[in-house]
C-alpha cells in the first residue's frame, strides 16, 4: 500500500501535456502516479484535488478507484480484501466486512428468503451505490483519476469532509504508508 503526496500530484497534473486541466470545459484529470507502480504496489491512497482521498486499485489487470473511507462507518478500505460475490468483485471493508462492489461501488448482502425454514436459504441482495467510486485512465503509462461529481448524496461522501479527515488522521496515522 502506498500513499501518493498532493504535492506529487500538483506538479505532474500541470506539467503532463496530455492533461485536460488546462481547458476548462473538459473535466479534470488527476494524475495519480505512473502504471507500473500501482501495479506494483496493487493499492495506492492519495490526497486528490485537496479534498478527496482516493483509493486506487490494481486488480485482475483492472484499476479502479474509490472513496477511501468506507461508507458504513469510515474503515480504512486500503486495507481490505478483494473476493468474489455473487460474480461481483467486491472490496471486503477490513472493520466490519461490509461488501462494495469495485465497479460500482453497490453495497452487498445477503437476503434469507424464508427465516422460518431451515435450513436457511439466502440471496445476494443489492442496498444500492454507497461509495463513491471515480474513473481511472491510462495514457502512455500515467494514471490519472477524474474525480465524481455528481451532485446526488452518497454515503461515502460523509467522510470526506476536512472535519472527519482531520479527527481520523489524529486518530490513526498512517504510519505504514510511504511514498513512491
Ligand atoms: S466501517 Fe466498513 S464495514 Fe463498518
Amino acid at each position: 500500500m502506498v500513499h501518493m503526496s498532493s504535492e506529487e500530484e500538483t506538479s505532474r497534473t500541470s506539467s503532463s501535456p496530455s492533461s485536460p486541466s488546462s481547458s476548462s470545459s473538459l473535466p479534470t484529470l488527476h494524475f495519480i502516479g505512473k502504471k507500473e507502480d500501482i501495479v506494483r504496489a496493487r493499492r495506492v491512497t492519495k490526497l486528490v484535488n485537496g479534498c478527496r482521498e482516493v483509493l486506487v486499485l490494481y486488480h485482475q489487470g483492472q484499476l479502479y478507484a474509490m472513496d477511501t473511507r468506507c461508507y458504513h462507518s469510515g474503515g480504512d478500505l486500503q486495507d481490505g480484501d478483494i473476493e468474489e460475490f455473487n460474480g461481483r468483485l467486491c472490496i471486503v471493508c477490513p472493520w466490519h466486512k461490509y461488501k462494495i462492489t469495485l465497479a460500482e461501488g453497490e453495497g452487498l448482502y445477503q437476503a434469507v428468503e424464508n427465516p422460518t425454514v431451515k435450513p436457511l436459504r439466502t440471496h445476494w441482495c443489492s442496498k444500492g451505490v454507497k461509495q463513491r467510486i471515480h474513473k481511472v485512465t491510462e495514457n502512455n503509462g500515467d494514471v490519472y483519476v477524474m474525480l465524481n461529481d455528481s451532485i446526488d448524496p452518497i454515503e461515502s461522501d460523509i467522510y470526506q469532509t476536512e472535519k472527519y479527515r482531520t479527527a481520523c488522521f489524529k486518530v490513526q496515522p498512517k504510519v505504514k504508508s510511504k511514498k513512491l
